[in-house]
This record gives C-alpha cells, sequence and structure tokens, in this order.
C-alpha cells in the first residue's frame, strides 16, 4: 500500500521503518528541513537501538523516501498516518495546533477513501473534532470520494521501540466507519496473520485506552516508589518486594527509585488530569501518581544533603546518568536535570556523565561539568548520585569508584546496587 507518515520524529520514524518492513511504499514528511535531510542520507537523528538498520533496511529495498512537504505525501496516500508533536501546555491542554494543521493538509489533498490515521498521543474525542472539522470547513474541498478517520495510537517504550512496533502486545485501532477498518487491517496483514492481537473499537475509546494505559503504568512507579519509602524505614528490601509482588502475573515488574521522567509519562498524566477536570471527572488517584513522581526527587535529594551535613556549598558531585531511562538519549523531564539545578542553586560543584547524552548540557546550565567517562566524573567527588541504570554504571567496581572519590556518598537513584556490599566497602548508601 502506499502511506504517506507526516512527522517524522522519533514515533514518526519508527512507524515508518516497520510500515516499511511490512512490505509497504512509505513517503515521510517533515517540516523540519534540515532532519529530512539527514534521513534522506540515511542517519537517524536520535539515539535508539536497531532504528537505523530497519530504516537503512527500509531505503535501500526502495521502499522508504522523505520530503519536506505534506502535500506530496498525501496526495497519492491510501493511509495517512499523522505522527506530530502533541505537547502538553502549561495549562496542562494538549495542543493539537500541528495536528489540526496536518489534517487539514489531508482534507485538501487526499486520495478519495483515503484514511486520516492519529497515532500523536491525543485526548479522547480528538478524533471526532478532527473529522467535524474537516467536513464542516467549506474551505476544505476535496471531499470527493470520502474519507476515513483512525485512531491508532503507539506503545512504544524508547530503547525498545523497533521491538514494541514489530511486535506489538496488540494493535489498538479505533475507526469511525467499517471500511476504514477494513483499510488498517490491509496495513497490518502481516502481524494480524502472525497472531497479533487486534483490539478495535471506536476512535475515542483507541483515544482513551492510550492516555489510560499510560497514565496506569506511571501510577504503578508511584506506587511503588512510596513502598520503597516505606520499604526503607521498617527495614525491607524495596528491590526484593517489587520481585515479589511481581511474580503475580496480574501486578508485573516494577522497578522503584527516582520516579518517571521523559517526553510521554510526565506529558500524558497532566494531559489526562486536566481532561478529566475538564469534564468534572477527576482522577484524584492520577493527581497523587504525579505530585509523588515530583516529591520522590525532592525527597531523595533532601536525603542526599542530609548526608553531606546538610552543606553542599563547594562539594564535588557526580551525576552518573542524565537520560530518562537507559538506551536513549532523551533527556525530557530526566530527574537527572532536577538534581542538576538543585545542585548548582546550591553551589555545589557538579559533574556528570552520560554515555548517550551529549555534552550540549553544560551551555544550558552554566557551572554544569562534563566528564567523558563514569570514573572520571566520579574521580574527587564527595558523592555520586546514579540517575538512570546504564549497565556501565551496574558493572562499577565500586573499590575503584572508593578509592577516587574524595567522600563517601552514594545515592542510587535506581536501586542498582547492594546496600550491604556498599556499607562494608565504607560507602554512606542513600536511598
Ligand atoms: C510525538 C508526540 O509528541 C506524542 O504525543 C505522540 O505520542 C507521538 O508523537 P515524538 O515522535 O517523540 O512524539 O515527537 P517529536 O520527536 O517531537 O517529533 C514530531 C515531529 O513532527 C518533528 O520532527 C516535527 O518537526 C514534526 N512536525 C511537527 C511536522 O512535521 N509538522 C508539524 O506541523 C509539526
Ligand atoms: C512509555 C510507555 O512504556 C510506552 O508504552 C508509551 O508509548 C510511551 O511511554 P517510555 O517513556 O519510553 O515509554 O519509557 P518507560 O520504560 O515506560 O519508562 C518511563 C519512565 O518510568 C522512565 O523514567 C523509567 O525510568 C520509569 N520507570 C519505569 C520506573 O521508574 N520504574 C518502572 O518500573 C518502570
Amino acid at each position: 500500500m502506499k502511506i504517506a507518515v507526516i512527522g517524522a520524529g522519533w514515533v514518526g520514524v519508527t512507524t515508518a521503518a516497520t510500515l516499511a518492513s511490512l512490505g509497504h511504499n512509505i513517503i515521510c514528511a517533515d517540516v523540519n528541513v534540515s532532519r529530512i535531510q539527514k534521513l534522506q542520507a540515511g542517519e537517524v537523528p536520535f539515539f535508539e537501538p536497531g532504528l537505523l538498520d530497519l530504516l537503512t533496511e527500509g531505503i535501500r529495498a526502495e521502499r522508504i523516501t522523505f520530503t519536506g512537504n505534506n502535500r506530496d505525501a498525501i496526495t497519492s496516500a491510501e493511509v495517512v498516518f499523522c505522527c506530530v508533536n502533541t505537547p502538553t501546555g502549561n495549562d496542562g491542554i494538549t495542543d493539537i495546533k500541528a495536528l489540526v494543521a496536518v489534517a487539514k493538509d489531508f482534507a485538501r489533498h487526499h486520495a478519495p477513501q483515503a484514511v486520516f490515521v492519529i497515532k500523536s498521543t491525543v485526548p479522547g474525542g480528538t478524533a471526532k473534532k478532527i473529522q467535524d472539522l474537516i467536513t464542516e470547513d467549506a474551505t476544505l474541498t476535496n471531499h470527493d470520494g470520502g474519507f476515513g478517520i483512525a485512531s491508532n495510537p503507539e506503545f512504544l517504550a524508547e530503547s525498545t521501540a523497533v521491538t514494541d512496533a514489530l511486535r506489538p502486545a496488540r494493535l489498538v485501532i479505533g475507526t469511525n466507519d467499517l471500511s476504514a477498518l477494513e483499510t488498517m487491517k490491509r496495513v497490518y496483514a502481516p502481524m494480524l496473520e502472525q497472531g497479533i492481537k487486534l483490539f478495535s473499537s471506536d476512535c475515542t475509546t483507541a483515544e482513551v485506552v492510550k492516555t489510560a494505559a499510560n497514565s496506569f503504568l506511571a501510577t504503578r512507579v508511584s506506587f511503588i516508589n512510596e513502598v520503597a519509602n516505606y520499604c526503607n524505614a521498617v527495614g525491607a528490601d524495596p528491590m526484593s518486594v517489587a520481585l515479589g509482588m511481581g511474580l503475580d502475573p496480574r501486578i508485573g515488574m516494577m522497578r522503584p527509585g527516582v520516579g518517571y521522567g521523559g517526553g510521554c509519562f510526565p506529558k500524558d498524566v497532566q494531559a489526562l488530569l486536566t481532561e478529566a477536570e475538564r469534564q468534572h471527572t477527576p482522577m484524584t488517584v492520577l493527581q497523587a501518581t504525579h505530585q509523588a513522581n515530583y516529591r520522590q526527587r525532592q525527597l531523595l535529594y533532601g536525603r542526599l544533603r542530609q548526608a553531606l551535613g546538610d552543606d553542599v556549598a563547594g562539594k564535588q558531585v557526580a551525576i552518573l546518568g542524565v537520560a530518562f531511562k537507559p538506551k536513549t538519549d532523551d533527556i525530557r523531564d530526566a530527574p537527572a536535570l532536577t538534581f542538576i539545578e538543585n545542585l548548582l542553586a546550591d553551589g555545589a560543584r557538579v559533574v556528570a556523565y552520560d554515555p548517550k547524552v551529549k555534552s550540549r548540557l553544560v551551555r544550558e546550565y552554566s557551572g554544569l561539568g562534563w566528564a567523558s567517562s563514569a570514573l572520571q566524573a566520579i574521580t574527587g567527588a564527595h558523592a555520586i548520585v546514579l540517575m538512570c541504570e546504564w549497565q556501565e554504571f551496574v558493572d562499577l567496581d565500586m573499590t575503584t569508584v572508593k578509592k577516587l572519590m574524595a567522600g563517601q556518598v552514594v545515592v542510587d537513584g535506581r536501586y542498582v546496587w547492594s546496600r550491604q556490599t556498599l556499607e562494608e566497602l565504607g560507602f554512606t548508601y542513600v536511598v
């Protein structure tokens, strides 16, 4: 099938490469010209394991091309996937301006019976709004032959996006009519033949499945973090409690720590909270999830201060891991940034290291030092703060670390080390 993907961000590029691997012909558009040039040169503009290989395969097979012009992509496509960003504003409301603009381009230029697919995360009811907008606006004249609307949210986690896209736990497809559903089934036919589950519904239901699923996953993180705080108070081992609980398949695995960050959980939780408020159905559990997440960062920072004798000024602190999770270079709302800001405000000398995040942060935070290895960051540090569980930090030889440090405080923001081992080595273990 001929398919357009509009928005060549992290979701758009992964979607384009996946659809090409299913045998479709993809034309991918983005307003960002330098991004398109990079992609045309076979480069992925961000780090995502396995994506470069999948994309290269699609380009070599001549199944993916790129353009800076939405119209070029839309005119001959049977299906148009919209993957543009839908940020949450300061008021908590999802900004769908970019999505609306793409929908208008679709309305003007689509082929007869083409389906407009919303992949970006949006509040429940957005597809309906877009459909009304296209149908009712007299200036959008290209309605000959009709069109369909579908909501096909993504459930890709960064660092495993390629596997998540190729072998999803389920395909969620909301449509406004049977013909759009049939088209979407043709798009995903190779996956459906492999037995991947299809959940089909109306568009609004599919939209809510996405935002509620992310909010639920975020709630699990805040829940286990509060359980971990309790464990530390009564002398239970938080990681073991999480493992013990998670063996019940109804609960599943959870990792306690400094809390969630990234481009999705914080934004999606905030958006659902605001939407629920607007519908007069407040979500008090989710409100607590959000508050607990940001409180956790400050609680842990308070414990670091205490371990340093409430005297942070002039102390050298190493931040290990700046990305919001391992195997990505994404720093959106990363807990490490909260620590960097707090430490700099309190007068500490901060040296950060991350295997994938580049030192451009140094320009954004005046006074922040950047190391080219974990050991370099640690050398001379009074405290080390692990914010992201990259394997190379888990594998550090802590005897060597102890020798290189000027102090002995270790903040284990992701429960990767053993309290007992570290205390035996003479560290002050902080969680
Ligand atoms: C985006 C959404 O933010 C998220 O809500 C959704 O779940 C998935 O899609 P992501 O791919 O991470 O996530 O966003 P981003 O990396 O910002 O990429 C969006 C791309 O769309 C950018 O490359 C941007 O240039 C492009 N864009 C934006 C357009 O091509 N046209 C526009 O009008 C606006
Ligand atoms: C998430 C969802 O998993 C994915 O389905 C959706 O499409 C986008 O949002 P992502 O943000 O890439 O994906 O990462 P995820 O692995 O879910 O982790 C999010 C944050 O929660 C990270 O900061 C991670 O460190 C934290 N987390 C996650 C925990 O602290 N403990 C956990 O048990 C799980």
